[in-house]
C-alpha cells in the first residue's frame, strides 16, 4: 500500500497512519462479518462517535456499563482501524462497528451476510467545517491551511476517505434492501428520540419508555462532551489538542453559515449539485 506523508493511500483513499496500518486494512478486507453485526457507516465528521454511543445502548437493551467503562474506539471499533483486529474477533454478538469505507470496498463477507447498516449523512457544508477544526486539533492530519484552501481540497476529494459525494452515492446505489437504514445527523439533532425509535424498529429491538428517555439524555451533546470514554480526552495532547478545538466541538446543524462566504457557498452548491445530479437523493439541507 502506498503512503503519502501522514496517510496510507488505500484504493485511492487517504487514511491516517495514526489509526490505520497495512495489517488493519488487510484485516478489514478479510473481515468475517456475522449476520447479527450492526455497522454504522459515515463519511468522517458526520456523527460517528454519536453512533458509537447509541448502538451499544440499543444492543444491550439500555445497559450503560460499556459507555461508562470502555472507550468508544474499543466499544464500537472502526472496521478498518488498528483496534479492530485486537478487539472484534473476541467481541460477543451482537457486535456494533463503525466504518468510513464506501460500499464497493466493503469486505466480501459483508455482502453475503445479513449484517445491518445504518448510514448517517450530514450536510456536507457542516462536515467541511467540522473537518477543518478537526485538522487543526489532530496532529496526525495535515494542517488544513485557510478555510478557502481546505474547501478546495474537500471539493476535489483530496481529504480523508475521498469525496463526500462519492461516499454518499456509493451507499445509496446498493442492493442491500431492508438491510440498510438512512438517517441524517440533522434528524438526530432535531429529534433524537424519534430517530432512536427508528433504530429500534430497524434492528428489531425493544426498549422501555424509561430506558429510551435515559438513552436520549445520555447521548445529548453536553453529556457526551463530559464522558471521558467518548470525548477523546484520554488521547495525549500532542496527538489531539482539545485546547485548539475540542473533538466534540459544537454539535449543531448549520454552523457552516458562520464560515462560508457567498462565493464559497455558490461554488460549493454548484459542485455538489452537479455531482449528485440524477441520484434523486433528497436531504433536509437541500432547502436551505
Ligand atoms: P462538530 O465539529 O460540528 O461539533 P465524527 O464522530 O463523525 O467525527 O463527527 C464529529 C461531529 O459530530 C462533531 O461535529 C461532533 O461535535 C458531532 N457530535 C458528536 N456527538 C454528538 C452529539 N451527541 N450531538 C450532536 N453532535 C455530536
Amino acid at each position: 500500500m502506498e503512503t503519502e506523508g501522514k496517510y496510507i493511500k488505500y484504493r485511492g483513499l487517504l487514511c491516517p497512519k495514526e489509526t490505520h496500518s497495512e495489517d488493519s486494512l488487510k484485516y478489514f478486507e478479510g473481515f468475517n462479518t456475522r449476520d447479527d453485526d450492526v455497522i454504522a457507516i459515515t463519511y468522517p465528521k458526520s456523527g460517528t462517535v454519536w453512533m458509537q454511543e447509541i448502538l451499544p445502548l440499543i444492543l444491550s437493551g439500555g445497559d450503560f456499563t460499556s459507555v461508562h467503562t470502555v472507550p468508544n474506539w474499543d466499544r464500537v471499533p472502526w472496521l478498518e482501524e488498528t483496534r479492530a483486529p485486537l478487539v472484534l474477533d473476541n467481541k460477543p454478538s451482537p457486535r456494533a462497528m463503525v466504518s468510513h469505507m464506501p460500499y464497493h470496498l466493503m469486505p466480501p463477507s459483508f455482502f453475503s451476510s445479513q449484517a445491518k447498516v445504518i448510514y448517517v449523512a450530514r450536510n456536507p457544508k457542516d462536515v467541511l467545517v467540522s473537518s477543518f477544526y478537526f485538522h487543526q486539533m489532530a496532529s496526525f492530519l495535515d494542517d488544513p491551511g485557510t478555510f478557502d484552501e481546505f474547501l478546495e481540497k474537500f471539493l476535489a476529494g483530496e481529504v480523508l476517505f475521498g469525496k463526500w459525494t462519492d461516499h454518499v452515492k456509493s451507499w445509496r446505489n446498493n442492493d442491500l434492501g431492508n438491510r440498510i437504514l438512512f438517517v441524517t445527523y440533522e434528524e438526530m439533532v432535531k429529534d433524537l428520540r424519534g430517530v432512536l425509535r427508528r433504530f429500534l424498529d430497524f434492528l428489531g429491538r425493544e426498549m422501555t419508555e424509561q430506558s429510551m428517555e435515559q438513552v436520549v439524555s445520555h447521548c445529548t451533546f453536553s453529556h457526551m462532551k463530559n464522558n471521558a470514554m467518548s470525548n477523546f480526552s484520554m488521547i495525549p495532547r500532542d496527538i489531539m489538542d482539545h485546547e485548539k478545538s475540542p473533538f466534540l466541538r459544537k454539535g449543531i446543524a448549520g454552523d457552516w453559515k458562520k464560515h462560508f462566504s457567498a462565493d464559497q457557498e455558490e461554488k460549493f452548491n454548484t459542485t455538489i449539485k452537479e455531482e449528485m445530479a440524477g441520484t434523486n437523493a433528497k436531504f433536509p439541507w437541500d432547502e436551505e
